[in-house]
């Protein structure tokens, strides 16, 4: 069957190849769910991936099959397979666990090993093939009702992952009433997690570079929340009119944005840190006056990656509710799908260059 992979360490490698069909009897003890890929997001990270700044392939292989955003239908399961039939929609969990106490009980996201395991990413293949099988702990099932949100589910669970984090460590404050969030960025992170927040009921402002109107100020505005163009009111300036934030998640995928922020947070707020960066910039930054405010403020100072299952299933319920609070409006972040795992040059080039593109992905089969 055909796949999409790249060799690791060698930029601009993304190529089509062959590669064995999966089967059920892959996964050990009858536990295999064979699932058939319907469509396929990609993001940033594959962008990295091919400009070789980022991601290995699995043991034993030069080439990684990258696609880490899933969307299938079950294909068969195996007789010990009691969780999910074949028909249901499902995607799958993109971490696998390691060796730690934290990989053991689940939440292989929090692992304490330096090596992590990720489908699509890093030691193992990912999902832009195809068909792939797994075992149940590690698929979700997709409500019928969700299946036009196809590839975010995997998205979602990041920013579902990110923003629980941030109110399971607030309970050191016993009572925590946030009313105001920044969120920095308003790319597929940022959208969502600008709706997680506004399900919350926060005052949420989303701060991107560009002025509105434009699509994703239509959508941070069909959330409800506040949609802040930095070219024309700069973070200090909207600090000095709203005041500092409670919370804010940082999603623009730049280092220097995610120190800056800092200055924006209030006292015994809470900064989330979910952004990737490959590279190895440089930059200043006034240590005196983060150190000191975030002393006296007792702030926090939150870094959170990847998710588990437990995530996949909040992003979903609010993915859900979302649709009901304000339909319509998640499904504008899916803007650009390609047909067809061989048209992985276009979707490699829409990544890199437009600028426009909110979520790419491909249209690998129908159900
Ligand atoms: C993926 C996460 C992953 C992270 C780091 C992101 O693009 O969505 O699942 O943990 O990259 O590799
Ligand atoms: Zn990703």
């Amino acid at each position: 069957m055909k796949a999409v992979a790249v060799f690791p360490g060698k930029p601009s490698s993304v190529h089509l190849t062959d590669t064995p069909m999966p089967k059920v009897e892959d996964v050990p003890n009858g536990r295999g769910v064979l699932v058939k890929v319907l469509k396929i997001g990609v993001d940033a990270t594959d962008r990295e991936i091919n400009d070789a700044q980022y991601g290995n392939a699995p043991e034993g292989f030069d080439y990684l099959i990258i696609g880490h955003e899933s969307f299938g239908i079950v294909e068969s399961v195996g007789p010990n397979v009691t969780e999910l039939k074949p028909g249901d929609f499902v995607t799958a969990t993109v971490r696998r666990p390691g060796g730690s106490i934290y990989d053991q009980i689940g939440t292989y996201d929090m692992t304490s090993e330096e090596t992590y395991y990720e489908r699509g990413i890093n030691l193992r293949h990912g999902y832009l093939t195809e068909y792939f099988v797994d075992e149940p702990e590690y698929i979700v099932r997709v409500p019928q009702g969700l299946s036009h949100l196809h590839v975010l589910m995997e998205p979602m669970s990041c920013a579902a992952k990110a923003i629980h984090q941030a109110f399971e460590v607030q309970r050191r404050l016993r009572v925590w009433r946030p009313k105001t969030a920044f969120v920095m960025g308003a790319g597929q992170i940022g959208l969502l997690a600008t709706l997680i927040l506004r399900l919350k009921g926060l005052e949420v402002y989303t701060l991107a570079r560009r002025p509105g109107p434009r699509l994703n100020s239509e959508i941070v505005e069909g959330y409800g929340a506040h949609y802040v163009s930095t070219e024309e009111t700069p973070l200090e300036e909207l600090v000095a009119k709203v005041g500092k934030a409670d919370i804010i998640m940082e999603a623009t995928g730049n280092s220097e944005i995610a120190f800056r922020s800092m200055n924006a947070l209030g006292l015994n707020g809470v900064l989330v840190w979910h952004s990737v960066t490959g590279g190895d910039r440089e930059t200043h930054v006034e240590c005196d006056k983060l150190n000191i405010e975030f002393v006296l403020g007792n702030k926090l100072l939150l870094g959170s990656v990847n998710a588990n299952r437990e995530h996949f299933e909040m992003g979903i319920k609010d993915l859900a509710l979302g649709d009901s609070m304000y339909p319509g409006v998640t499904e504008k972040i899916l803007t650009n799908p390609v047909d067809g795992l061989e048209n992985y040059q276009e979707m490699m080039r829409l990544l890199v260059e437009d600028k426009d593109a909110l979520k790419v992905y491909v249209n690998v089969a129908d159900a």
